[in-house]
């Protein structure tokens, strides 16, 4: 079905996406991975993925029942470009969790009040308290990178931002919360086509924002922003794990098998977690432009 959509935003499509990026992704076939560079050609078919999603799924249950016992407080913190699949990644981490233990933190920009509060405020009361597991859909790193391509903050806040998020990761460390951070790293085509799709599915269209419209022009002022951002907050007490998302499927997959490879919860299966696909995840090495 196809719905009437803003004008303004489908011209913003037809006028700002480089036409070699618009011809590839329409001579490409569905299963085919456009961006040159990802190490596959083609999506993972349906049966490989669902057979290793439920075992990672039982693997998931398992980890909450821990969590609860123990009392562990785990953060995962999603980040990556507009529809780089974080809040569909967040989605299949929590399909068969309890909801109460597994909430999704996904805030606004913020009010009049938050700007005249320290930057990091608004997310310390989101931290998880024993048993929970929360997800970050963005985070504290809006201010290395969206804030900083769309002006949002000025150039010595996010200076500012740098000298602190290393030590403030660290104290979570310290405190005994667990910390993951991912960046889901989406090539320039497949971004396209997913604001593509989003454009002409009914279903789909609140995902596309007039940053996302906006943010077609500013690929260059991501990617600096970005590497920046990756380089200074990549510590060791707070590693980026980087995730390359163009294939829906393996990137949820791996995200998933990341987290449970990391953390020690009860009856854990090795065998049913898998072997990592070391050329989707990685450290801040496999990230690229
Ligand atoms: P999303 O991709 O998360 O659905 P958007 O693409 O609209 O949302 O915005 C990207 C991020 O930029 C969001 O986290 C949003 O809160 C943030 N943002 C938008 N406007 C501002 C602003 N004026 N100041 C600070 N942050 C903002
Ligand atoms: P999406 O990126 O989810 O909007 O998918 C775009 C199109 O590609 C849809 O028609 C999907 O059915 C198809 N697709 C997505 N992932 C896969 C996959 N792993 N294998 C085959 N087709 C896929
Ligand atoms: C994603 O799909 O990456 C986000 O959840 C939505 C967005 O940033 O466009």
């Amino acid at each position: 079905m196809q719905l009437p959509f803003d004008g303004a935003i489908s011209a913003y499509h037809t006028d700002l996406a480089p036409q070699e990026l618009r011809d590839a992704i329409a001579q490409a076939g569905k299963k085919d991975i456009v961006d040159t560079g990802y190490p596959h050609a083609e999506r993972m078919g349906r049966k490989a993925y669902e057979a290793q999603y439920d075992a990672l799924q039982i693997e998931l249950v398992k980890l909450q029942a821990w969590a609860k016992e123990s009392g562990a407080r785990i953060a995962i913190v999603f980040e990556g470009r507009d529809a780089a699949g974080k809040g569909g990644t967040i989605k299949r981490f929590r399909e068969n969790l309890n909801a109460r233990g597994a909430r999704v933190v996904a805030l606004s920009k913020p009010t009049e009040r938050e700007q005249g509060q320290w930057y990091f405020q608004r997310y310390i009361k989101h931290l998880p308290t024993s048993g929970e597991i929360v997800f970050f859909d963005r985070s504290w790193y809006n201010r290395g990178v969206v804030e900083k391509v769309f002006g949002f903050c000025t150039d010595e806040q996010r200076e500012h931002f740098f000298t602190q998020v290393n030590d403030f990761e660290k104290m979570l460390e310290d405190e005994g919360i667990i910390l993951v951070k991912f960046w889901l790293n989406v090539g320039r085509a497949e971004q396209l086509r997913r604001f593509l799709s989003r454009e002409s599915d009914p279903l789909k269209q609140w995902k596309l924002s007039w940053i996302d419209v906006e943010g077609l022009k500013k690929w260059d002022d991501y990617t600096a922003a970005i590497g920046e951002t990756l380089t200074r907050s990549d510590s060791a007490p707070a590693p980026w794990t980087v995730i390359r998302s163009d294939d829906k499927r393996r990137a949820r997959l791996a995200a998933i098998r990341h987290v449970l490879s990391q953390i020690d919860y009860d009856r854990k299966d090795t065998a049913a977690i898998g072997a990592q696909d070391d050329k989707i995840c990685g450290g801040i090495d496999i990230w690229n432009a």
